[in-house]
């Protein structure tokens, strides 16, 4: 081992016992998504999707949430424990999907659409929730779009690929918003293509938030801890990820003796596609932001007042329908 790395694994070592110590002292939790960096997913408490970590931030007793995730999944756990301090390591680790719709740009769009009902993904920010009728996210997206008469008039924002995905599941015709995640956007399909004929006994996880001609390739299609689940319990040995590479971490554990590749993207000779927002979360963040309480989510009372609803109400239709206890 070199100098070098052992004083990485030292110093990350160090951070660790120091993160615990900060989070025993200050009766604090620390949620992680998926994407996070594997240490990141190693030091939380708990991992999820975003349907999980929602649940999770409304049910906890802990003084402190740190979320570590984007920001979106900050102020939805602000909006869930209003009465809790919600601390993120990062403030810069957006979400595109999230800042394709602006709270104007989507009064805008009901404005044009009177009588419609406004159902919004997950990645949004408060403003934008505020606005809205139900949040979905990719977990039970389908089912609650499903559990509205089937005349209902609908409108859908901000990613047009999971937009488009329920509509072909649910034979209905809701209006999009045009947004799209950035890093979703990115795969290839001739890139998967040729993994797939390299690797013809994979099968293939998608993320419905993927273009539609790379989701026609898929043998899943799910949120991450829906592929998560679906890689545990299949027969198949090896399985191709087209979906933020963090979660490979989490289906390495949970299935060591199978094989995870992950899905390149098209512009870059790098194998797999990490989301840089995700990624600026550090155990040095976490540490500092447990230290220093500090940087904050703060989400305005009236709009919080107005955003919990959407939220609550999708909680309420999952337990109905029994997706989550
Ligand atoms: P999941 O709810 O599937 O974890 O998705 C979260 C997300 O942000 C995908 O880009």
């Amino acid at each position: 081992m070199t100098v070098d790395k052992s004083n990485a694994d030292a110093r990350r070592q160090e951070l660790m016992k120091e993160i615990e110590r900060l989070k025993k002292e200050k009766n604090a939790i620390i949620l992680g998504h998926y994407y996070q960096r594997d240490e990141v997913q190693e030091i939380s408490d708990f991992i999820g999707d975003s349907l999980a970590l929602a649940q999770k931030a409304a049910q906890t007793d802990a003084d402190i949430i740190v979320s570590c995730g984007v920001n979106f999944m900050g102020e939805t756990a602000k909006i869930l424990s209003p009465g809790k301090k919600v601390l993120v390591p990062d403030l810069n680790a957006g979400c595109s999907l999230a800042d394709s719709c602006t709270a104007e740009d989507l009064q805008k769009f009901i404005d044009e659409n009177p009588g419609y009902t406004v159902i919004s993904y997950a990645n949004t920010t408060a403003d934008v929730k505020a606005l809205t009728d139900v949040i979905v996210t990719s977990s039970n997206a389908v089912q609650i779009v499903n559990s509205f008469p089937e005349d209902e008039k609908i409108l859908f924002s901000p990613d047009r690929n999971l937009g488009n995905y329920i509509n072909s599941l649910t034979g209905r015709n809701m209006r999009l918003w045009d947004g799209a995640c950035i890093i979703h956007e990115k795969f290839s399909v001739e890139k998967l293509v040729n993994l797939k004929k390299e690797h013809p006994d994979a099968k293939v996880l998608a993320h419905p938030e993927c273009k539609k001609s790379l989701l026609a390739l898929a043998d899943k299609i799910g949120s991450t801890k829906g592929l998560l689940d679906y890689a545990i319990q299949s027969d198949a040995k090896k399985f191709i990820v087209v979906t933020e590479s963090g979660i490979l971490y989490e289906m390495k554990k949970a299935c060591p003796d199978k094989e995870f590749i992950p899905a390149p993207p098209d512009d870059s000779t790098c194998a797999c596609n990490e989301c840089h927002f995700m990624r600026l979360n550090t155990l040095e963040k976490i540490y500092d932001c447990l230290k220093n309480e500090s940087p904050e989510i703060t989400v305005d009372p009236e709009i919080c007042e107005k955003a919990v609803r959407p939220i609550n109400r999708m909680l309420e239709i999952s337990k109905n329908l029994g997706l989550i206890k």
